[in-house]
């Protein structure tokens, strides 16, 4: 059994999406502890009514060191094996990413390498790209820069706002994430990050 310790900040559907998925058997990964920054994170709650181990991590600025020592601590102490962060929206520091050895994966609403960091669909939008999506991707110490695991595209439509497109977007994240979890649970992920699957990209697999 693959653990994971999920990282939230917000309203967690991502989060909800991959425990629904462990639990109608689409997904063998399964989370065992929710770690956020907010105490009144919508996620935490609902790990709570799943019964799920929470941790909440305030992050103080003045003592960014030590919050990122205990962001370690917190996933050490759910015993998982794989961390997600899952809506965290903070950077994190090298004493998680080394607790973790680098199995430690983001979902972010863009097609990596194009617009990293906050509103993704609203740069997406004044970019004016007719195709956006998500990406799922090892964490390094960077901004939304890690290795790609995976990608989904939506449309973009000429009347949309940064609402209507994140919201097309979690649709493709709420299927690539458990999509990509149940893959590394099953063993299909390299030292390297690549994918073992004739061939073909688990992006290709997921729409099938
Ligand atoms: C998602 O769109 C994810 O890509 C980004 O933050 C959002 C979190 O949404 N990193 P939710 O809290 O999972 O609903």
């Amino acid at each position: 059994m693959t653990r994971v310790c999920a990282f939230a900040s917000g309203r967690g559907s991502n989060l909800r999406a991959l425990v629904e998925a462990h639990e109608s058997g689409r997904c063998a990964a399964e989370v065992v502890a929710v770690v956020s920054d907010r105490s009144d994170a919508p996620a935490l709650a609902f790990a709570k009514e799943r019964r799920l181990a929470t941790h909440v991590v305030p992050f103080r600025r003045q003592e960014r060191d030590a919050w990122n020592r205990q962001l370690a601590e917190a996933f050490t102490a759910s015993e998982a094996t794989w961390a997600v962060l899952a809506g965290f929206m903070r950077i994190v520091g090298t004493p998680l990413l080394e607790t973790t050895g680098g199995r430690i994966v983001n979902v972010h609403p863009s097609l990596l390498p194009a617009f990293p960091g906050l509103h993704a669909p609203a740069q997406a939008i004044a970019a004016g790209v007719r195709v956006s999506g998500c990406t799922v991707h090892l964490v390094d110490g960077g901004v939304d820069t890690g290795p790609v695991l995976a990608q989904a595209s939506v449309p973009v439509f000429q009347d949309d706002d940064e609402t209507a497109l994140h919201a097309r977007i979690q649709q493709v994240e709420h299927q690539l994430l458990p999509f990509v979890l149940d893959a590394i649970a099953l063993g299909r992920l390299d030292e390297r990050a690549r994918w073992r699957d004739g061939g073909r990209s688990v992006a290709e697999r997921a729409w099938r």
